[in-house]
C-alpha cells in the first residue's frame, strides 16, 4: 500500500498538473457545483474555511467568481501551500493559510471564526474515520448558527460487487478524455493507496452524529458532495 507524497515537490506538481483532473474527469463540474452553493449564500463579510486546501485550484475558481470571498486555507503540505501561495499571488490578502494536520485540529488556532461555510474538496479520504468524526465535531464548533458544511470527496465504492457497472461509468465519464486510464489502471491505483474513503452511509451518520442536517446532492461513480447544515 502508498500514501500520496504530498510533502514530495514532484509528487505535488505532478499531482497539481495532471493528475487532478486524470484521476477524477468529471472534477470541474463537481468544482462549479461547490461553487455555485458557496455564491449561493449571497455576499458575507466573513471568512471561509477550505480544509485540505492543496494547491488551490478551488480558491483560484473562488476568487474569481466570489469578489468577496475570502478564505482560510489549512493543509498539512507546504509544497501544496506554496504551489497555492504561487497560483494565489494577485488575490495578497483574499487568503490566509495555516500549516495544519486535519487529525489534529484541536492543537490550530482558527483565524476569524465563526465561519459562515467550512468545504473541503478531495482531502477528507486522506485521514483515518476517527479523525473525520472528529473533524466533522470541530467544524461544528467553528460554524455560525445555519453555517453550512460541503463535503466534496472520494466515497468507498463497490467494484467488486458492480465491476461491469463501474467500467461502464469510467469509460462513460472519459469518453472525451484524449489518454484516459483504463478501467483496470484506475482500480490498481486505487486498491494500492493507503487512504481511508468512506461510505456514503458512514458519513451521513458521522455529520448527523455532530448535530448536522445533512443530504447528498450529488453522487457519479465514486464522488459525492454532501451538505451539511448546522440548524
Ligand atoms: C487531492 S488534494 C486536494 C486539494 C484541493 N482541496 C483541491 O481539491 O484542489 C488533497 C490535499 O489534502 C491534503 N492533506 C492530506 N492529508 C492531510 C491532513 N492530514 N491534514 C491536512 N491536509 C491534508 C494534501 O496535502 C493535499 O493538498
Amino acid at each position: 500500500m502508498t500514501k500520496d507524497a504530498w510533502e514530495e515537490e514532484g509528487f505535488a506538481k505532478s499531482w497539481d498538473a495532471v493528475n487532478a483532473a486524470r484521476d477524477n474527469p468529471d472534477r470541474a463540474n463537481q468544482l462549479d457545483l461547490l461553487i455555485t452553493l458557496l455564491e449561493g449564500m449571497g455576499p458575507d463579510d466573513g471568512w471561509l474555511l477550505d480544509l485540505g486546501s492543496g494547491s488551490g485550484q478551488v480558491e483560484t475558481l473562488i476568487f474569481e467568481r466570489m469578489p468577496h470571498a475570502r478564505v482560510v486555507c489549512l493543509d498539512n503540505s507546504e509544497e501544496m501551500l506554496k504551489l497555492a501561495s504561487g497560483r494565489l499571488s494577485a488575490y495578497d490578502g483574499r487568503y490566509q493559510q495555516i500549516l495544519g494536520d486535519m487529525n489534529d485540529l484541536e492543537v490550530v488556532e482558527f483565524p476569524h471564526t465563526p465561519y459562515s461555510a467550512v468545504f473541503s474538496s478531495q482531502a477528507l479520504h486522506e485521514i483515518p474515520h476517527e479523525s473525520k468524526q472528529a473533524v466533522y465535531q470541530k467544524v461544528y464548533g467553528l460554524l455560525h448558527s445555519r453555517g453550512v458544511f460541503y463535503i466534496l470527496d472520494r466515497i468507498e465504492p463497490r467494484f467488486d460487487d458492480l465491476r461491469d457497472e463501474y467500467e461502464c461509468v469510467w469509460n462513460r465519464l472519459n469518453r472525451r478524455t484524449d489518454a484516459p486510464m483504463t478501467f483496470n489502471e484506475y482500480r490498481e491505483r486505487y486498491d494500492s493507496k493507503e487512504d481511508y474513503p468512506a461510505s456514503l452511509d458512514e458519513q451521513l451518520g458521522w455529520l448527523k452524529a455532530a448535530g448536522f442536517l445533512a443530504a447528498p446532492l450529488y453522487l457519479h461513480f465514486n464522488r459525492a458532495l454532501i451538505a451539511a447544515r448546522k440548524p
